[in-house]
């Protein structure tokens, strides 16, 4: 009924900033060992100092399969992972056709693909592996993986043609991916953020932020990174959560820009 948290491993990709960061933190809190696989070698080492023994790290891109297998291979060192979180993830701002009427740059689309989409294939792929030769749980649970959708999947707004086709492709793999690992006893389950108060909104001026946050419906503010981090240790825990796709963004509903 409830997945134990406490003696798992898990992976976190992007684990080293913002709802990555927190989820490293929730699950660790709840006992569980981390590995924090991200890009950002000072800042993943930073936060394993700081969380002690149980989070260890893996520097590496998403987009490369041979990091991805390295950090899986390390998270799974021991037997125990059970818990793959995605959250590695780029924005871009690019219009089907530019002001001057040219078109969309491809290898800008490309790259955005290669970061949210290809680099969650990688580690969803190469995690639910290893998950699924480990020793089945009560009633055969063996693991579950989270997502990182966005918003932007459903209500994409004007410039975020690539960064939502991506986010779009991480919620169209929910189910199927659902589907394909029910016969292992692994779950899979997507998060769809609004806007969260991380480093990547950190950069715009206060005011800007302020405003951002009194778009959201109710509680008119920005969402903190550790209600993301709380909500995936839900899924984790909750063994009848499976395939779905949950918004966590306050009730709001984008507009256009
Ligand atoms: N912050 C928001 O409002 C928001 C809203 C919706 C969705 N999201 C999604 O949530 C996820 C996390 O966003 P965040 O706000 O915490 O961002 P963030 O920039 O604070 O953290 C992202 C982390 O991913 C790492 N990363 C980026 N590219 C990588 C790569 N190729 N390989 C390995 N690591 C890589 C970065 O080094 C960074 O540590 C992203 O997928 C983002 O699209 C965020």
């Amino acid at each position: 009924m409830f997945m134990e948290i406490k003696g798992s491993s898990a992976i976190v990709t992007g684990g080293a900033s913002g709802l990555g960061e927190a989820t490293v933190k929730a699950l660790s809190a709840l006992g569980a060992r981390c590995t924090v696989f991200d890009r950002n070698e000072s800042a993943a080492k930073a936060l394993a100092d700081a969380l002690g023994s149980g989070v260890n790290y893996v520097a590496g891109d998403v987009s490369d399969p041979d990091d991805c297998q390295r950090a899986v291979d390390q998270a799974a060192e021991g037997g125990s992972l059970r818990i793959a979180v995605n959250c590695a993830g780029i924005g871009w701002v690019g219009r089907v056709i530019n002001r001057d009427g040219s078109p969309h740059d491809l290898s800008m689309f490309q790259l955005v693909q290669n970061v949210n989409l290809f680099g969650t294939f990688n580690v969803m792929t190469r995690a639910a592996s290893a998950i699924s030769a480990t020793e089945p749980l009560a009633d055969g649970e063996r693991g579950v993986i989270v997502n990182t959708a966005s918003v932007a999947a459903f209500d994409g707004q004007i410039g975020q043609l690539a960064y939502s086709a991506s986010k779009g492709a991480i919620v169209g793999m929910t189910l199927p991916a659902a589907r394909d690992l029910a016969v292992v006893g692994i779950r899979v389950c997507a998060i769809a953020p609004g806007l969260f108060d991380t480093p990547l909104l950190g950069l715009l001026p206060e005011p800007q932020r302020d405003a951002l946050g009194k778009s959201v419906l109710f509680p008119r503010r920005l969402g903190q990174p550790a209600e993301y981090g709380s909500l995936v240790t839900d899924i984790v825990r909750n063994s009848y959560l499976n395939g779905e796709v949950i918004r966590l963004d306050g009730g709001i509903r984008m507009p256009p820009k």
